[in-house]
């Protein structure tokens, strides 16, 4: 089991409001302590564009094998644990087997076939809602797409997305110093009860493939070797994560964005549909905080500039190097125009570079682009407090509720 390492000692955020809106505290870790030792977890931390690029993508001196983390994914209990062929946390050349097997879901030809099918279902959240004047865009929008997606998808019942949210969102809960038998305890139950409800899907549709994720990992074979239904399962676990709360958060906090960043966004984009897969890209580099991933030193070595020793944890702050005026120009200004801020390290970098990006870049453009076909303009709610909407989870401080009073 690996012990898990403690953000907030790092991060030290006095509010969560302050933790959502992390500029100050990158601002000041670019400047002053670029490579940073810090005590209370025994970790390096790393802030800018080049050396987070190359602890991401080095494997050769930074591993993605853990036995200190800062991810906590699944459970510690069977069904919530990592285990057989497929492990993601490992390196190249193990590592290849693991990726091409779970690749097989995600070719440019899946893509193709999902693309009609996420119209689909954007038409009929929107079709939900479009006789209300106010709505909550997190709740009927950001956190109910990518979490249909998945779901339709994988290919179970998309009516069960509840479920799906709250076993997932306890799943990728982080521990917190207080209270974490609590939270194992939630996780436990999670991985059961999702176990469970998976497992028989998986037999059934060995006996009648489909145009899903489950049928297409049935039948991938690396190496001669395929997957067994277990390994299935606890895949899915991990792509449900990695899918649903990342994808919410991006098409939660672009709202948020167009709402109290820059009101004139919306409009610009909607009147110039051209502009949106950058400003996607721009939301992804400026309101995606707190995207961090750790590795372990392999070998000594002092590529950072500081005597690096085997064992030690280094976490690479993405969201920071996204914030480097070394490769991005007014890095703390949102701009949509910026013609460099694809190079945003928010999914990551390397071997392990993100397998659901196209699908995440396709669903934010989809959603937000007939949502932008539905609404005309849209206006915050003059009640609305930050502090009060939001919520800790595996992406940082993350919205609730955000309330959104929309027009025709
Ligand atoms: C890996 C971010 C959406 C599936 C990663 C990594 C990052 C990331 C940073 C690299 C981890 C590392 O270096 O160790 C994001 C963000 C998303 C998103 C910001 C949305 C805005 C998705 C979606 C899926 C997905 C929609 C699939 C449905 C994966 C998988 C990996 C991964 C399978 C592991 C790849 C590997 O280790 O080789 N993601 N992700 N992600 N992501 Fe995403």
């Amino acid at each position: 089991k690996n012990e898990i390492i403690s953000l907030e000692e790092i991060t030290q955020f006095q509010s969560p409001t302050h933790e959502f809106n992390p500029y100050e505290w990158y601002k000041n870790k670019l400047e002053n302590e670029p490579v940073s030792f810090n005590e209370a977890t025994n970790t390096w931390n790393v802030y800018r564009y080049k050396d987070v690029k190359k602890v991401l993508s080095d494997y050769e001196h930074f591993s993605s094998v853990r036995t200190r983390t800062t991810i906590s994914v699944g459970a510690d209990n069977d069904e919530g644990k990592h285990m057989g062929k497929v492990n993601l946390m490992s390196d190249p050349p193990e590592h290849r087997k693991s990726r091409s097997l779970l690749s097989a879901a995600f070719t440019p030809r899946s893509l193709k076939l999902w693309e009609p099918r996420i119209h689909e279902i954007v038409n009929g959240l929107l079709s939900d809602i479009e006789e209300k004047q106010v709505i909550d865009v997190v709740k009927d929008f950001a956190s109910a797409l990518p979490t249909i997606v998945i779901a339709d998808l994988l290919g179970v019942p998309s009516k069960d997305r509840e479920l799906f949210q709250n076993w997932v969102y306890d799943l990728f809960l982080p521990i917190p110093k207080e209270n974490a038998e609590k939270v194992n305890e939630l996780k436990r139950e999670a991985a059961k009860e999702y176990y469970n409800y998976l497992f028989p899907y998986i037999v059934q549709k060995r006996s009648n493939l489909a145009d899903d994720i489950i049928s297409d990992l049935i039948q991938a074979e690396v190496d001669g070797e395929r997957l067994t239904d277990d390994e299935i399962v606890r895949m899915t676990m991990f792509i449900l994560g990695a899918g649903i709360e990342t994808t919410s958060h991006l098409l939660a906090n672009t709202f948020y964005s167009f709402l109290y960043d820059n009101d004139q966004i919306y409009e610009e984009v909607r009147a110039n549909r051209e502009l949106l897969p950058n400003t996607v890209e721009e939301m992804l580099r400026f309101r995606f905080n707190i995207a961090k991933m750790d590795r372990t030193v392999k070998k000594d070595n002092d590529l950072l500039g500081v005597p690096l020793k085997k064992g030690d944890v280094v976490v690479a702050w993405m969201s920071a190097a996204n914030m480097d005026e070394e490769v991005f120009s007014n890095p703390f200004t949102l701009d949509i125009h910026r013609s460099n801020n694809k190079q945003h390290l928010t999914f990551g970098n390397g071997p392990h570079f993100c397998l659901g990006a196209p699908l995440a870049r396709m669903e934010a453009n989809i959603g937000i682009g007939l949502f932008m076909d539905k609404f005309s303009r849209i206006e915050p709610v003059s009640d609305f407090k930050l502090e009060q909407n939001l919520t800790p989870a595996a992406t940082g401080q993350t919205l609730i509720s955000l309330p959104v009073r929309v027009y025709k």
